[in-house]
């Protein structure tokens, strides 16, 4: 348990219950406020929640057990779900990430190190059980979604080829889509949104204040919804208390939302009105990431296995001068499934950063938006022509040439009876 799923479901005004095997992370997101209630037995967590459904009042539950019996609960005593994910560490399931059913959290510990085969089993079981309950839960209605924790390819490796979309193999993906797919990718990353963030180099939450103020003026909460959601994120920021130690800030924002508030920032740190800043964002963005298994798994021209945008975004975020650049294995979804090209920003008040914010933020956004132009996201072709525009004489992104199915049908047939 990160925290982040309790504090989303409150903020979103949902009844969420998160499991987790290990009291101590319950014990510390409970003092920190990122969850409300604690239930030690399935039936108490869903008698906490149906109470709080009633209520009308939104409320994070930690259940203390595994999720596999809190599912099993769910499907014996036929109990309502709206939304279910899984966010246990199955990028490293083998290795701790993922507790299997039937132990506590001390017996797997002492399982993992003394008994690694008999614990590989125990997981493999639990997985497919894991996957059998979801989909009974399916069936029932329940929405389901992989959040990009690699559980489906861990079901997968267990042995059960029932969850590969082709039924052979996890080329074409696997049965329930991944929240990228469904949602993350056209409403967000199609558009160039992705999670920009900034640290008050200062330690001063003065400083985050401000910051948060200045980024609030630069978006037009009126242009889409993803605008107002992002600007309604950032005038409650503060009272959603989302800071635990350093004073940092995320925020999904497009190209030019996040070159303007760079600029606006360091105009900011030029005249004293705050300490310095380091920007930089997730590697979960929109062209940061080549991972087939989650944030490129939509792109359907059939490049989502292709690791070269991560690469490319890197290498320019080097010309354009950016003060850190990485370019790494692994990110989330695990070593050897994914490439991941990020950056860190020194906002130090001067013309010379002006200078590299102006080339390499759009850079850093719009080399990913522009490989979705190319596998025909409609977003992010709108996307591409507006740009344009807006860059008329200074920077120009190729799109593609959409040809009229009926056209190449006629031609193909044409020429293949000749
Ligand atoms: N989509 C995203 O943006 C995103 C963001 C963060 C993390 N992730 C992915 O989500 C996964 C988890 O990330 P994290 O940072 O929360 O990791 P974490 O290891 O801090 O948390 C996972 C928790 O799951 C618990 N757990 C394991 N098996 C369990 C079981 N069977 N029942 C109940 N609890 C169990 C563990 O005790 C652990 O506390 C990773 O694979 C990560 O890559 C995705």
């Amino acid at each position: 348990m990160s925290g982040a799923q309790g504090k989303a479901a409150e903020i979103a005004g949902a009844v969420g219950i998160i499991a987790e095997v290990d009291y101590s992370r319950i014990e510390t997101r409970h003092s920190q406020g990122w969850v409300s209630e604690v239930a030690r037995t399935s039936e108490e967590a869903y008698a906490l929640a149906k109470e709080y459904v009633k209520k009308g009042e939104p409320c994070a539950i930690a259940y203390h057990g595994n999720i596999v019996d809190l599912l099993d609960y769910a499907v014996e005593n036929n109990v309502h779900i709206d939304l279910l994910s899984d966010q246990t560490s199955c990028h490293a399931v083998y290795d701790g990430g993922y507790c299997p059913q039937g132990i506590n959290f001390e017996e797997r510990t002492r399982l993992l190190s003394e008994n690694k085969d008999e614990f590989i089993k125990l997981v493999d079981k639990t997985l497919i059980k894991h996957f059998d309950l979801i989909k009974e839960l399916h069936n029932r209605g329940v929405y389901f979604f992989d959040y990009g924790n690699s559980f489906m390819k861990a079901v997968y490796d267990a042995g059960c080829m029932e969850i590969s979309k082709n039924g052979v193999d996890e080329k074409d993906g696997f049965i329930f889509p991944s929240y990228v797919e469904d949602i993350l990718g056209p409403q967000l990353f199609d558009y160039g949104y992705g999670p920009f963030r900034w640290v008050c180099l200062s330690g001063k939450e003065e400083d985050l204040e401000k910051t948060d103020k200045a980024a609030m003026e630069i978006i037009d909460p009126n242009r889409r919804y993803q605008d107002r959601d992002n600007w309604a994120w950032i005038r409650d920021a503060k009272k959603n208390a989302l800071v635990v130690g350093t004073q940092a800030r995320i925020l999904y924002q497009d190209a030019m939302g996040r070159t303007n508030i760079a600029l606006k920032f360091n105009d900011m740190v030029r005249k004293g009105e705050i300490g310095p800043v380091m920007l930089g964002r997730d590697h979960h963005d929109v062209s940061g990431t080549d991972s087939p298994f989650r944030e490129t798994s939509n792109i359907k021209d059939g490049s989502n296995i292709m690791a070269d945008m991560a690469t490319h975004c890197f290498a320019g975020n080097c010309a354009r001068g950016m003060s850190l650049v990485a370019l790494h294995n692994g990110g989330g979804v695990g070593i050897g499934k994914s490439i991941n090209g990020g950056f860190g920003m020194v906002l130090d008040g001067s013309q010379r950063v002006d200078d590299i914010l102006r080339t390499s933020m759009p850079w850093d956004v719009m080399n990913g938006v522009a490989r979705r132009a190319w596998a025909r996201n409609e977003n992010s072709i709108s996307t591409v022509i507006e740009y344009n525009k807006m860059c008329e004489g200074k920077d120009h992104i190729t799109l593609p040439y959409i040809v009229d199915e009926q056209l190449l049908n006629e031609v193909m047939e044409k020429n293949i009876s000749k």
